[in-house]
């Protein structure tokens, strides 16, 4: 006769509120400013009439900017968490480049990720090279478009305006305007290559990796589920 076995589940509190409000309103504030971002460098064809009686692109433009503002003062917000916020806000900042043992780590979740490893680890935070792709993608993509896109808004602002003192100083750096804008419209397709690893990879690990993944970004705890009898 069969009989049912007894599974074992374990949750743990990983992400506190703030930070998953931030990683949803960031989610959501860079799908738009990636769309109206793309249609500010490839505008729509011309609009019969006055440019100022539909005010098409200026309202491309409005939403671009309070995205943008939102974006830049949630992770600003998010940069204050990682100070105040459990062990796990940190992850998002503190890489540990220099342990030996984390390097091994990341070469396992390569292999996992390649469907060479046969058993998958469990981490209560991050895993190793999810923490590692998020440095380098987000956290220095962020960094790099919030820089590049002040330092646009200001000029629109005018000299002396606060984001040109603030920011004025890339738009030479960079070459000039049209350079600032291109590097700044190669950033999207950086952070949009970001996305898609990871929206790929959360949603496989959510099934493959027996923990949960993306109710643990909503609901804050995740799930080990354990297929041994106890
Ligand atoms: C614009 C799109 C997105 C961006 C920029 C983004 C960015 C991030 C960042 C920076 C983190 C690290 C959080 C932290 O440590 O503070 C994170 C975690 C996470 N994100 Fe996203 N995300 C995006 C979309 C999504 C989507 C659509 C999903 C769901 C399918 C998702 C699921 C997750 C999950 C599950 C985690 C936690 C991973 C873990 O526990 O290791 N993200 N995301
Ligand atoms: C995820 C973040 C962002 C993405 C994906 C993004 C994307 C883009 C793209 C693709 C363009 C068009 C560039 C071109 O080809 O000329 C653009 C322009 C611009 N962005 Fe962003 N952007 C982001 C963040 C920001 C932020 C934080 C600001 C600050 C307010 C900002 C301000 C601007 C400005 C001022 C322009 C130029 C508008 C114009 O010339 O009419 N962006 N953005």
């Amino acid at each position: 006769m069969e009989t049912i076995k007894q599974r074992k589940q374990t949750a743990v509190y990983v992400y506190e509120a703030p930070l998953r409000l931030w990683h949803w309103v960031t989610v959501f504030s860079i799908i738009t400013l990636c769309i109206t971002g793309y249609f500010i460098g490839s505008p729509l064809p011309t609009m019969p009439g006055e440019a100022s009686d539909h005010f098409l692109m200026g309202y491309i433009r409005f939403a671009h900017f309070t995205a943008g503002y939102i974006v830049a003062v949630g992770f600003l917000g998010r940069i204050y968490w990682a100070f105040v916020g459990n062990s796990h806000a940190r992850e998002l900042f503190l890489v540990p480049i220099f342990s030996g043992k984390w390097w091994k780590e990341v070469g396992h979740e390569i292999r996992w990720y390649l469907f060479l490893e046969k058993t998958p680890k469990k981490y209560i935070g991050h895993n190793p090279l999810g923490q590692l792709s998020m440095f380098c993608f987000f956290v220095v993509g962020i960094t790099f478009m919030i820089i590049t896109g002040f330092a646009l808004y200001a000029e629109g602002l005018g000299r002396g305006s606060w984001a040109d003192t603030l920011f004025g100083w890339v738009v030479p750096l960079m070459g000039q305007s049209q350079d600032l804008h291109t590097w700044h419209h190669l950033g999207m397709w950086y952070l949009i290559i970001f996305v898609m690893m990871h929206v790929y990879v959360a949603i496989r690990e959510d099934i493959m990796s027996r923990q949960s993944l993306i109710s643990t970004m909503i609901g804050g705890w995740r799930m080990f589920k354990d297929d041994k009898p106890d």
